[in-house]
């Protein structure tokens, strides 16, 4: 069961984490502003939903942290090509799931749970909905693209 002090963790873990990307240069730092504005907009409006449907609360901490990290890999991209399109640099939830391997970020729930989440930041940015029995999966996969889609700057 996912804890308050967890999801804790983790919010406090993302605002350290994106601290790095504030370079003191205006352009870059208000490119990196919107994201993290984005980021927390989407993780608002994602709660909202699952208060309004319902969800159960350990579905809702997922929703929280899947809102949260969904687009942890925009902030590397920015830094490192300039831009948020992902045609010019490369796909930004790929980018997201190296940041999470290499931070270890996740470490501290059970491996289950951890795919789950990832599967949901890779899957966030297609196209279309993939294919899966998977119904949690699908469920949190479809309540951030609706969260994401109520504030649709660069998704
Ligand atoms: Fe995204």
């Amino acid at each position: 069961m996912i804890q308050e002090t967890d999801l804790n963790y983790f919010r406090n873990w993302f605002d350290m984490y994106v601290k790095q990307f504030c370079t003191g240069n205006e352009r870059i730092d208000s490119a990196i502003c919107l994201k993290v504005k984005h980021t927390k907009n989407v993780v608002r409006e994602i709660l909202d939903i699952a208060d309004t449907v319902n969800l159960d609360a350990e579905t809702r901490s997922l929703a929280e942290i899947v809102a949260l990290f969904h687009d942890i890999g925009r902030f590397k991209q920015y830094i490192k090509y300039g831009t948020y399109s992902d045609q010019k640099s490369e796909d930004h939830a790929k980018i997201g799931l190296d940041v999470i391997a290499h931070t270890g970020v996740f470490s501290r729930l059970p491996t289950y749970k951890q795919e789950l989440i990832r599967n949901v930041i890779a899957n966030h940015n297609r196209m279309s909905l993939p294919h899966s029995n998977d119904q949690k999966f699908l469920l949190l996969l479809k309540l951030l693209r609706d969260a994401v889609e109520s504030h649709a700057i660069f998704t």
